[in-house]
C-alpha cells in the first residue's frame, strides 16, 4: 500500500514552535519515526510538507493517481480552508486527518474543523503516533485494495 502524509502549515517549526504542546521532536523525527514504522507495516509512504494553500491542493490533486490514501494534518487551514476542503471531496481517496494537539482542549477557532467532513476521521491529540494510527486505519479501510 502507498500513502501520501501531508502536513500542513508550520508543522516545519516542530520541535522549535510550543513545545509545551507539540513536544521537542522535529518534523525530521516524526518522518523517521513514519518510515521505520512503515516498513514494519509493508506500507509504502511518501512525506510532504508545505506552508502553502495552493501546493497542499496540488499535492491532493496529484495523489489520486499515485497512493492509496492520504493522511492529513492541514494544520491552521483545518479551521478556515474550504478549498482543502473541496480538494479532498474531489478526489476518491480515503484521507484520514491528524492532529498532534488535543485541538478541542484549545482555543476555541480550533475547535471546528472544515475538512473533517469529507474525510473517513480524525485522530486528534495524541501526538506523533496519531500519524501511525490513522495509517492503520487507512490500512483495514483499504482492506486487500492497493494500486
Ligand atoms: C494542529 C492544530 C492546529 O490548530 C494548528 O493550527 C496546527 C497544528 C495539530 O497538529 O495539533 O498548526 O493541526
Amino acid at each position: 500500500m502507498k500513502f501520501l502524509v501531508i502536513n500542513g502549515p508550520n508543522l516545519n517549526r516542530l520541535g522549535l514552535r510550543e513545545p509545551a504542546i507539540y513536544g521537542s521532536k522535529t518534523l525530521t523525527d516524526l518522518e523517521k519515526d513514519l518510515f521505520a514504522f512503515c516498513e514494519t507495516e509493508m506500507i509504502e509512504v511518501t512525506c510532504f510538507q508545505s506552508n502553502h494553500e495552493g501546493d497542499i491542493i496540488d499535492s491532493i490533486h496529484e495523489a489520486e493517481h499515485q497512493f492509496d490514501g492520504i493522511v492529513l494534518n492541514p494544520g491552521a487551514f483545518t479551521h478556515y480552508s474550504y478549498a482543502i476542503r473541496d480538494a479532498i471531496a474531489s478526489i476518491t481517496l480515503p484521507v484520514v486527518e491528524v492532529h498532534i494537539s488535543n485541538v478541542h482542549a484549545r482555543e476555541e477557532f480550533r475547535h471546528t474543523s472544515v475538512t473533517a467532513p469529507v474525510t473517513i476521521g480524525q485522530i486528534i491529540g495524541l501526538g506523533f503516533k496519531g500519524y501511525e494510527l490513522a495509517m492503520l486505519a487507512l490500512k483495514e479501510r483499504l482492506g486487500g485494495k492497493q494500486k
